[in-house]
């Protein structure tokens, strides 16, 4: 029996595992089945909210009353964050890569905006030194009374990790409910947190299928190490037996395109053709990206002998309005 440490219930779950059955007939090969977690919550919608209710569970109880976390400038973990600082009664302060732009904010900045979350841009030379910008602020907030609780960006650590355990349990039973036994479970890979915790689930509920985590920046080797760091940090935190050193960690770095958050026109017709066909809304910056990269895959022929494969949608439907312009 596995026990999971205290969270907050924010996400809307179980979220549905549905079949892409008109997709699958389109393009053959197996079924695609996709996790529904764009379907988390509205304004909180994505991924980031299921490591949130174990991270900012963990923050409160250590008393924070305000919280630091980082990410893009169109980033869904910080918006994510914003919106649930305010619905929680936490200050929210945002370290965000990038210049602050010059039109009207959109998307994801629109909404961190809209939450009161307060904004700090910097370039990217200078958010290089982030570690730096975060003990600053911290010692900002410690000096005016505050108690500051930081997030590494996309809340991935071994705290986090526990979110896509839970979504792993949750897998157990849809695949029992319909019957399946699939042969894959894909997932956007981005700071490495859903993987992570994808892949410690997987083995602790049998799921029998290995995870793969198709890169939207960086190398497979970052990410071997990330996912790595990611699990290690979970098991010592949290005292867990688990072996984790034979745990694989499969990484697809093969989609990445022109680097993170530049997607080539190809994903655009992908995002295009699953919004008609299906009704699926997918942006270019990680669902996208990674669902493009999984349909490469299967059309060259990867998944031939698979009869089931599950994508875990992850989200990110804001960042498509910050992009509307390639559509
Ligand atoms: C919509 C969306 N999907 C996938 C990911 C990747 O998840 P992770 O950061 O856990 O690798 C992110 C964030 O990075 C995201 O915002």
């Amino acid at each position: 029996m596995i026990s999971f440490p205290n969270k907050l219930y924010l996400a809307q779950t179980p979220t549905p595992l549905q079949p892409l059955d008109r997709l699958s007939d389109a393009i053959g090969g197996p079924r695609i089945w996709v996790k529904r977690d764009d379907l988390t919550g509205c304004a909180i919608s994505g991924n980031k909210v299921r490591k949130l209710e174990f991270v900012l569970a963990q923050a409160i109880e250590n008393g924070a009353d305000t919280i630091i976390t980082c990410g893009g400038v169109q980033s869904n973990h910080c918006r994510a964050t914003a919106i649930l600082g305010a619905q929680l009664g936490l200050k929210v302060h945002l370290i965000l890569r990038g210049e602050e732009p010059e039109e009207k904010s959109s998307g994801n900045l629109f909404l961190d905006q809209l939450a009161g979350a307060t904004i700090s841009h910097y370039p990217v030379s200078e958010y290089q030194t982030l570690p730096k910008l975060f003990q600053q602020w911290e010692q900002h907030y410690r000096a005016l009374g505050n108690t500051p609780f930081p997030i590494p960006t996309g809340a991935s650590n071994g705290t986090g990790a526990w979110g896509y355990v839970a979504c792993a349990k949750e897998l157990a039973s849809d695949f029992q409910e319909h019957q399946i036994s699939p042969s894959l479970i894909a997932c956007a890979t981005g700071s490495g947190g859903t993987q992570a915790g994808l892949t410690l689930g997987a083995e602790l509920f049998n799921l029998a299928a290995p995870v793969l985590g198709i890169a939207v920046c960086d190398d497979a080797a970052y990410f071997q190490n990330k996912v790595r760091e990611d699990m290690k940090a979970w098991k010592t935190e949290y005292q867990q037996s688990l072996d984790i050193e034979q745990l694989a960690i499969h990484v697809n770095a093969e989609h990445i395109g022109p680097g993170y958050a530049k997607a080539p026109p190809e994903i655009f017709d992908t995002i295009k053709y699953l919004a008609k066909t299906e009704g699926l809304i997918l942006d270019p910056v990680y669902s996208g990206k990674a669902f493009h990269g999984l349909l490469q895959e299967i059309k060259v022929g990867h998944y031939n002998n698979a009869k089931d494969i599950v994508f875990i949608h992850t989200g990110g439907l804001f960042g498509l309005f910050a992009q509307r312009d390639q559509l």
